[in-house]
This record gives structure tokens, sequence and C-alpha cells, in this order.
């Protein structure tokens, strides 16, 4: 894109904002995963609450099918929003994080953390036994996260360098934090069922159901392939696929002209919402379902 277009773009970005929105402070929601996620949602974290008073409830399933660092499910979890929670993840790495918490390993992991000292040999050693178990797989993914810059997990990430206060690979070590975010999740996990699997199968075996609800938020359209290792995907067949589910759903995307048109088409209703991005720019993502009135905002465009 030449620098006239980038601006352009731009330009439409920032009046899409709606000019008293309010930026979620995220400081103020509180931070539940494990993990740095790129593109993680802690910011839509009031809407969701909002979403789900009116949608959720004791009786319905909330189903994240692109999991990632999952503050969607946990906080429908632990702010008992739901009566029962589904994610979804199809990255082996992220998923063993998942599994080993969910699946009754949690006071392994945070005892693994609580005992390793990170330098950046023992960072390439624990990376590198990955392979050797669903366990040693978790805490390599929990070391990648915190010593990748920004976190990122996709192949090719390289180490932080600098860091916070030039504290270099050790600037996001937060050992206590990861243990009690750990524990803490293993406590509300008889409410969380977890699936190492691809979140259209899980979509398409649920569509039929009225007491599940969907939040869909898959790597979007530009910025994925750097960010996941999974980032390929039809959007126009999960689109397809959201139009045919029972239960309410509500997607996330990055605000191009292509996801709006993709959502015009299947008449989905749709609003702009302003965020902050990782570097603290103001940016706006679209949430997108069949009904957003809840959002109580002017509809888009
Ligand atoms: C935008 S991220 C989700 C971020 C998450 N909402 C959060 O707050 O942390 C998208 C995730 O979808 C995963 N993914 C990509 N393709 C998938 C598929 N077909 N099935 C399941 N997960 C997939 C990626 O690995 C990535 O973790």
């Amino acid at each position: 894109m030449d620098s006239e277009q980038l601006v352009k773009e731009q330009q439409e970005l920032f009046k899409a904002v709606p000019k008293r929105e309010k930026i979620v402070n995220v400081a103020s929601v509180p931070m539940r995963s494990p993990f740095r996620y790129a593109g993680g949602k802690t910011w839509l974290v009031p809407q969701i609450r909002r979403w789900l008073k009116e949608r959720g409830g004791p009786a319905i399933e909330l189903i994240e099918p692109f999991a990632g660092g999952g503050i969607v499910s946990l906080t429908a979890a632990f702010e008992n929003l739901v009566g029962k929670v589904t994610m979804v993840e199809l990255d082996e790495d992220v998923a063993a994080v998942w599994r080993v918490i969910i699946d009754g390993n949690a006071e392994w992991l945070a005892n693994r953390i609580m005992t390793f000292d990170l330098t950046v040999d023992s960072a390439h050693e624990a990376i590198e036994r990955a392979a050797v178990s669903l366990r040693d797989r978790a805490f390599a993914t929990i070391v990648k996260n915190r010593v990748n810059r920004g976190g990122i997990l996709a192949d090719g990430a390289s180490f932080i360098k600098q860091g916070e206060n030039g504290k270099g690979i050790r600037s996001r070590w937060y050992p206590e934090t990861l243990k009690r975010r750990i524990l803490e999740i293993a406590l509300v996990r008889d409410r969380i069922r977890f699936i190492e699997g691809d979140a259209f199968e899980v979509i398409r075996e649920n569509a039929e159901r009225e007491d599940a609800v969907f939040f869909i938020d898959p790597p979007y359209t530009k910025a994925g392939r750097r960010l996941y290792r999974h980032s390929e995907l039809d959007h126009e067949h999960l689109f397809d696929l959201a139009a045919r589910l029972k239960g309410d759903f509500l997607m996330t995307y990055d605000n191009a002209e292509e996801v709006r048109k993709m959502a015009e088409k299947r008449r989905f209703d749709m609003r702009v919402v302003a965020m902050k991005n990782t570097h603290h720019a103001k940016m706006t993502e679209l949430l997108i379902g069949q009904n957003l009135t809840w959002v109580g905002k002017k509809k888009h465009p």
C-alpha cells in the first residue's frame, strides 16, 4: 500500500470512531489469562459482560472456537455468565497449555514456572524439550510466550532483546503472577471444556443448538500471518457458517472494507468499537452479530 492510500485508510478508520467513545482502560479489567496474546480481547470484556448478561445464563454454553489466550471464555467462567464454556484451539503449543491446566496438571505447570531459572540458555533448552511430553510442551509454550517479542508464538518469532528497563529476556517473566492465574483457572476448570481441534468443525457440530452462543475471534484478514501459526482461513465460509447458527454469535474483525462487505452480504449487524493496540495507538475493530442493539450505539456505517 502506498503512503497516500495508508493515510486515507487511517483517516477513514478514525472517522469511524464515535466521538464520545470511551476507550476501555484495560487496567480496570481482571487479567486472567496465562498468555500474552496478540489480538487478545481484554479490551472487549465490558461488552462481553453486557452481551452475556442478555444472551447468557446458567442454561447456556459459550463456545469460543478460536480461543487463543481465551480471555472471553475465562471471563464467562469466572463470572458465572454462562453455565458452561467450550474453548477450541488448533495450535498444538497453545492447546498444550489449556490441556494441562484444564485436564488436571495445573499444579505441575505452576510449580515448574516457580522453580525455573530463566536465562537465554535455559529458555532455549525448555523450548527444545517441547516434544518430550504434553507437560513439557505446555511449559515450552509459556516460556516462548514470555521471551518472544510481543509474545508471538508463530514460527520464526525472536527473543526479546532489550525488554522493559533493559531487563532483556526476563522483562516479561512474572512467575508469581503466572502461577496465580494458572491455579485460579484450575479452580473453575469443571466449567470449562477444552477441545484441541478445528473451529469450523466445532461450529458446524453445534450449529443447531439453541442453548449455545458463540464468540468468534478468528485471525484477522490483515495481520494474521505474522501473529499466529494457523492464520489461513476461509472467511467467506466462516460467515456462511455464522449465518446458519441457531444460537446467537458475536464476531470480532478488523475494520476493513472486505470484512464489512462480507457482513453486509449476510445482513449482519455491525458496530465499530474503539480500542488501543499494543503500541497504544487508537484503532477500531468491528463487532458483528445478528442483532447488536445490546451494544447501545449507533449502527455502522
Ligand atoms: C485472534 S486469535 C484469538 C485471540 C483470543 N480471542 C484472545 O483474546 O486471546 C485467533 C486464534 O485462532 C487460532 N486458530 C486459527 N485457525 C484456527 C482453526 N481453524 N481452528 C481453531 N483455532 C484456530 C489461532 O491459533 C489463534 O490462536
